[in-house]
């Protein structure tokens, strides 16, 4: 039998249908240029895509930008993008697909650590995609909340990674940055968030989960 979350897979493809456009394209541009598979999945791309459709954001910005796959999903309508990527490469090779989607002229890919990056940009942009160093996201957090307008939104993936959160082993950074994280989430009274349990990633059948965050209106 198909183990359950590959079943799930398949399930929601037959419902939706697989990946459209350029995005098979762009994966294969990034397996050429062997970067690693951890771009988002198809069903978190579809839900990027979505969240774009439901706010019309005119101004985006993502830490972590791999080879350009979410940032492909998040540019829906005639949104901008600002895309931070600390890697050379992985910006070399975001910047062609950029080109590859036709998408160039909407997308600036800023090198360096998001950190250093994020105190430089200039405010105010709709909404922010976290999907980078997952011990960083409380200080990308910090960083980024001025950044985003009041009522804007704040979406961050791998918030339950492999269950590390929920079950920290010690000494483990990637389960205290996303402790850290998600209680910030939870507590802070600039925002509105939830966090949704999804499917674990490709390579490790496990738990995974997104949060969704709306920075409050009252946050001048
Ligand atoms: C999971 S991948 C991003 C995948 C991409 N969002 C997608 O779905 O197409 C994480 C990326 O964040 C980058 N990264 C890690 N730490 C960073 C930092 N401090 N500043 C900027 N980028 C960082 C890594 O080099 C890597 O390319």
């Amino acid at each position: 039998m198909t183990e359950p979350l590959e079943a799930t897979r398949h399930y929601l493809q037959a419902l939706f249908g697989a990946e459209e456009g350029i995005l098979p394209t762009i994966r294969q541009h990034l397996k050429r240029h062997k970067l690693p598979d951890i771009s988002v999945p198809p069903e978190v791309g579809r839900l990027l895509s979505f969240l774009v459709r439901l706010c019309q954001p005119q101004h985006i910005l993502e830490v972590g930008t791999l080879g350009g796959v979410s940032g492909i999903c998040l540019l829906q309508g005639d949104a901008d993008l600002v895309t931070i990527e600390k890697g050379e490469l992985q910006a070399a090779v975001a910047e062609e697909s950029f080109a590859l989607a036709g998408l160039a002229d909407r997308v600036e890919v800023l090198v360096g650590d998001a950190r250093t990056v994020l105190p430089t940009l200039t405010p105010p942009f709709d909404l922010l995609f976290l999907d980078a160093e997952k011990s960083e996201y409380p200080d990308y957090l910090e960083l980024a909340i001025p950044l985003i307008r009041p009522g804007g939104l704040i979406v961050a993936d791998n918030v339950l990674r492999r269950g590390k959160p929920v079950y920290p082993t010690p000494g483990d950074a990637t389960a205290t940055g996303l402790r850290r994280f998600n209680r910030q989430l939870a507590d802070d009274p600039r925002l509105d968030a939830v966090i949704l349990p999804l499917l674990g990633d490709y390579s490790f059948n496990s738990i995974d989960g997104i949060a969704i965050a709306r920075v409050n209106l009252s946050v001048a």
